[in-house]
């Protein structure tokens, strides 16, 4: 993707608009860099004066002492101008920012799962970091610097041209050179900066992948084939940057040069005007050429940097039309409902439901079941067959096309979102941590679960004799995606989560595939505990754990084949029965 020169208007003020909270803060960024731009110009307009009248023409120690004050004064001023102009126009950019990701992650976080399905992770985390660190630079060193910088460039060259207007023309004769070269390098640096960005991209992911999936990696033994792709990626990731800095190194020689030359076209002009000319003339010609010399660096250093500014500018603009398509984006479950009270202690109809993650390959085909209040009901079939696609549309993690899904009269399209999700608890196979203590783990940073109500939680699942020889037990500090705990207290840490929230629903996910079998005792009794007296959706590989369910229902290809308890089901000599075979001679033969 090419990042064209130029800057879409309707983005840039979109974004501007979001400094609108902050427009005294704006204002008086504005009002420092301003007057800055000001003050500097006129500073070597009396300096020249100065020179002029109380060292050249008469030899006045007071007022030239009096002036130098006034100068050093000056200089100060410029300072503090500095200073508050950078600290306002850098706290206007971080409150902009701020404001900014705060909604665009708000809106992320809402999105429907199907959003997830189909988005890296990656870019959605390039989105949120480093996108708006560049939106960040349109504030902080992009909108108000350009505004200074003009100021500045129309002051200087009036000033100039004021005091003289054939010295001007010579000191400025090299600028359509400068904006020549500048056009230029400006080109270089964004397409070098394009590439340096493809391939910082290109480096984060490698990184990141091969991390994620270091047992992978050292299980196979690929160390040495990711290293070599490493090293290549990253000399990659070194050229972009040698190409950048070579365009920066080049130019600022280069504008070095031509302020020099700018200078000696002016004392060139001054060696011809003073020949014939008497020598009170050329006295006044040194003071000139004195405020002259100053100028000539406000004058070269403003105009180089605005290609630079315009730059960040059309950047932040690219990157925030990025951003604003995101924050545009209306992926939400639709119809989020309003219902916000019903008793989730009925029993749940599903009535002739069709869904379809694509198009129309539908993965759930006329699914029709009651699920009484407090019973639980086991769903078992092949992979693929669609167990967890049925417990998700109960959540309304995805919308089904056809078809009613009640909970006793209530509809759950009804239901206002947040709350039909706060009584059902999923409990998956995969359980996600976060890098945080165990307690916050287990009340996902919920104030009002007590460390009482979390132990009460931990012992009644039988996970807090583990708990409690963690260093720090509670506090215990769990690494990212879980660390050094095993699969199965991951697993008994998501119980404790799902009874702390006692749910009027509770759904296990095949919360038992992949657990040794000390845990798996645990997590059985857990489950017996968790289930008891509660609407429960038990999804299980191992038949032996749902056997005691009120119901079984046996899905195959998204289809209803069978649905009885555990006798009825085996009598009917079906499906549930060739599992159960299939199973039972599995096991025997392990032994
Ligand atoms: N997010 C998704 N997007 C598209 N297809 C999916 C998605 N999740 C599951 N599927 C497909 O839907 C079918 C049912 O999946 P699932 O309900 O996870 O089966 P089960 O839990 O019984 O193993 C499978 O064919 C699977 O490939
Ligand atoms: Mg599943």
């Amino acid at each position: 993707m090419s990042e064209k020169a130029t800057i879409n208007i309707f983005i840039f003020k979109r974004l501007v608009s979001f400094a609108r909270p902050y427009k005294s803060l704006f204002l008086f960024a504005v009002l420092c860099t301003v007057t800055l731009a000001v003050l500097g110009s006129f500073r070597p307009y009396i300096i020249g004066d100065m020179v002029s009248k109380y060292v050249i023409k008469s030899k006045d120690g007071d007022k030239l002492i009096f002036w130098t004050i006034v100068v050093v004064g000056m200089l100060v001023m410029e300072g503090i101008l500095q200073f508050s102009s950078s600290y306002l126009s850098n706290l206007l950019a971080q409150s902009v920012i701020k404001d900014i990701r705060e909604k665009l992650f708000g809106h992320v976080l809402s999105f429907r799962m199907r959003y997830f399905d189909s988005t890296p992770v990656g870019a959605l985390v390039t989105r949120v970091v480093s996108d708006l660190e560049a939106v960040t630079e349109v504030f902080s060193s992009g909108l108000i610097d350009i505004a200074g910088d003009l100021i500045s460039l129309v002051f200087v060259i009036s000033l100039m041209f004021f005091v003289d207007w054939e010295l001007s023309l010579m000191t400025i004769l090299p600028i359509p050179l400068l904006i020549f070269a500048t056009r230029i390098f400006a080109r270089a640096m964004r397409n070098s900066f394009q590439l340096e960005r493809q391939q910082v991209t290109r480096l984060n992911t490698f990184v990141q992948e091969r991390i994620t999936g270091i047992s992978i990696v050292q299980l196979f033994n690929r160390q040495k084939q990711e290293y070599k792709n490493f090293e290549e990626i990253n000399k990659g990731h070194r050229q972009a940057h040698v190409n950048a800095v070579w365009a920066n190194s080049i130019f600022f020689p280069i504008v070095e040069m031509l302020s020099s030359m700018s200078i000696a076209l002016m004392l060139v002009w001054g060696a011809v005007y003073a020949s014939g000319k008497t020598a009170d003339q050329v006295e006044g010609m040194y003071a000139q050429i004195i405020s002259f010399t100053l100028w000539v660096n406000m004058l070269f250093r403003p105009i180089r940097q605005l290609a630079d500014k315009f730059n960040i500018l059309q950047r932040g603009t690219v990157r925030a039309e990025r951003v604003f398509e995101i924050i545009d984006l209306n992926d939400h479950i639709q119809n989020p409902g309003t219902v916000t009270s019903c008793d989730f202690n009925q029993t749940i109809h599903f009535k002739n439901i069709h869904f379809a993650y694509k198009d129309e390959n539908w993965v759930l085909k006329n699914i029709s079941l009651d699920i009484e209040a407090g019973s639980t009901v086991a769903f078992v079939g092949a992979t693929g067959a669609g167990k967890s696609t049925i417990v998700n549309l109960l959540g309304r993690f995805y919308d089904y096309q056809k078809g009613e899904i009640f909970i006793g009269d209530s509809n759950i399209r009804d239901i206002e979102l947040s709350y039909l999700r706060t009584n059902i608890a999923i409990v998956l196979q995969d359980v996600f941590l976060f890098s945080d203590t165990i307690h916050n783990n287990i009340t996902l940073g919920d104030n009002s679960i007590s460390r009482e109500q979390v132990i009460a939680a931990a012992k009644e699942v039988g996970a807090d004799v583990f708990i409690q020889k963690l260093p720090g037990g509670y506090d215990y500090q769990v690494g990212e995606r879980g660390g050094v705990l095993s699969v199965g207290q991951r697993q008994l840490l998501s119980f404790i989560r799902a009874s702390v929230y006692n749910p009027a629903i509770l759904i296990l996910d095949e919360a038992t595939s992949s657990v040794d079998s000390e845990s798996e005792e645990l997590i059985q009794k857990a489950t017996e505990k968790l289930t008891k007296g509660r609407t429960s959706i038990v999804i299980a590989h191992r038949l032996s754990t749902i056997q005691n369910s009120d119901k079984i229902v046996v899905l195959d290809a998204g289809e209803i084949m069978e649905i009885g308890s555990h006798q009825e089901l085996l009598l009917h000599n079906g499906f549930y029965r060739k599992l159960y075979d299939r199973q039972f001679s599995d096991e025997k033969e392990a032994k």
